[in-house]
């Protein structure tokens, strides 16, 4: 019997899900995307060469495992084949493994236009959004106006579409944001350029999941952003458009609650926020940007530096709670080597009000290096007691510690296939 097993980001994203993913697909037949867009950014490091990828999952670089993008995932073609043409030229075969489910919600390039706009009128209350279109894309799936991949194989009443849908939309863009409208002429060329090339790697993605299922596979879920950028549970309106959290399986690929056999929730051993919002545990002080600069913390999608501050496992107890978490992997533990002291914000004062303000616990830090350390037994007291404080804060346990951005600079505690 194979296993489902999932991967969910626990704070505000970049966690560290690729590296896990990639990781842990040398014992998985597949993984799949099932929601968010090119927004993510994740990035794989093998012998020292690093791949960042956006749209594509993170089973890309195994050469037998099959990638899926279930119809949760908002898709634009033109940056997912740029994705997969930057691979191919670098070796890596796609085509004859990628599923793309007729069901992705389509970005176009009016949504894109939207999202700049909108945030534009927000000025300092801007969300800080990734300009990707996400939102929007989103937004017309829910109002059910949006066109989906399969659309774009009947050229006639695709045209139909668009152009009721830009009407719309590009009265919005004059009219109410004073811009310029998107050219629809421009747009539908674009949105059918790669329409024949997509079409051999359009599936049902629900279906080849069961199958998979049926034949004793095991399939990796691969969640995007993290469960505080979830659109219901997280700190909105600073989120992003989607569920991010593990019960979006369902309607974001097909596999309902009951055929998930693990949660693995990636957690930093501190944490970073990139884009506006609510932050409990930031560190404006040279604590903070030491962590910024030895983490190397700028985002993989749009270079924008993120903030950082200390492991918050007040929030994390909650996000165990709304993902059913079976276990923890803690990432860039080494990023915390060297520190005299370590906070970990074991609650909050006044949690109901705006002015939210963290309960810390110190604990003493240590000097060796974790960095590529592999077992356990290798890592300082000190990094073990504070791992055992995580463990007993949020009573989960961890299953896995990364101390490096390579795919080998993992302790893995549990086997999980
Ligand atoms: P994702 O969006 O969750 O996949 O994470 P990102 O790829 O956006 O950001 C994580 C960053 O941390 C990447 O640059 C990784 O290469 C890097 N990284 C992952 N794990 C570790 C680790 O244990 N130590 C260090 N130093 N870097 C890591
Ligand atoms: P991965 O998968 C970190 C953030 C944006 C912004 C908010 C809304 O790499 O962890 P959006 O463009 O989605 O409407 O932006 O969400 N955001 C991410 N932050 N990692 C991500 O993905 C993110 N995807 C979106 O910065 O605050
Ligand atoms: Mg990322």
């Amino acid at each position: 019997m194979g296993k489902n097993i999932v991967i969910i980001g626990t704070h505000w994203g970049d966690e560290g899900k690729g590296k896990i993913v990639d990781l842990l697909t040398e014992h998985a037949n597949a993984v799949v995307r099932f929601q968010g867009g090119h927004n993510a950014g994740h990035t794989l490091v093998v012998n020292g060469e690093k791949t960042i990828l956006h749209l594509i999952p993170s089973g890309i670089l195994r050469k037998n495992v099959e990638c899926l993008i279930g119809n949760g995932v908002v898709l634009s073609v033109p940056d997912f084949f740029k994705e997969m043409q930057g691979l191919e030229a670098a070796g890596v075969e796609i085509r004859g493994r990628m599923m793309v489910s007729p069901g992705c919600p389509l970005i176009l390039p009016h949504h894109i236009s939207l999202d700049l706009m909108r945030e534009n009128v927000r000025g300092n209350q801007k969300i800080g959004t990734t300009g990707r279109g996400i939102g929007p894309a989103y937004e017309d799936k829910v109002a059910r106006r949006g066109l989906r991949v399969a659309d774009l194989f009947n050229e006639k009443q695709f045209k139909i579409s668009l152009e009721e849908i830009m009407d719309y939309h590009n009265f919005v863009l004059e009219n109410y944001f004073h811009t310029n409208k998107v050219s629809l002429q421009e747009t539908l060329d674009a949105s059918l350029a790669f329409a024949d090339e997509l079409k051999p790697m359009v599936g049902d993605v629900v279906d080849r999941l069961a199958a998979l299922r049926a034949a004793g596979a095991n399939i990796l879920f691969e969640g995007a952003q993290g469960s505080m950028l979830d659109i219901d549970q997280g700190t909105y309106p600073y989120v992003t458009s989607s569920n991010t959290t593990a019960g979006a399986i369902s309607s974001g690929c097909g596999v309902g609650p009951m055929a998930l056999d693990y949660i693995l929730g990636i957690t930093k051993a501190y944490t970073t926020r990139v884009g506006s919002g609510p932050f409990p545990t930031e560190l404006f002080d040279s604590v903070g940007s030491h962590l910024a600069s030895v983490g190397k913390e700028v985002g993989a999608t749009t270079g924008r530096p993120r903030r950082c501050g200390w492991f918050d496992a007040h929030a994390l107890k909650r996000v165990i709670q709304i993902n059913s978490l079976s276990g923890l992997c803690i990432t860039k533990l080494d990023v915390l080597d060297g520190l005299d002291k370590i906070s970990i914000c074991i609650g909050y004062e006044n949690s109901e009000s705006e002015s939210a303000t963290p309960i810390y616990e110190e604990m003493p830090g240590w000097k060796e290096s974790t960095a590529g350390i592999r077992t356990l037994d290798g890592l300082p007291a000190n990094a073990r007691a504070y791992l055992d404080r995580i463990e007993a804060a949020c009573d989960v346990s961890i299953d896995f510690v990364s101390t490096g951005p390579d795919r080998e600079d993992t302790i893995v505690l549990k086997t999980l296939f």
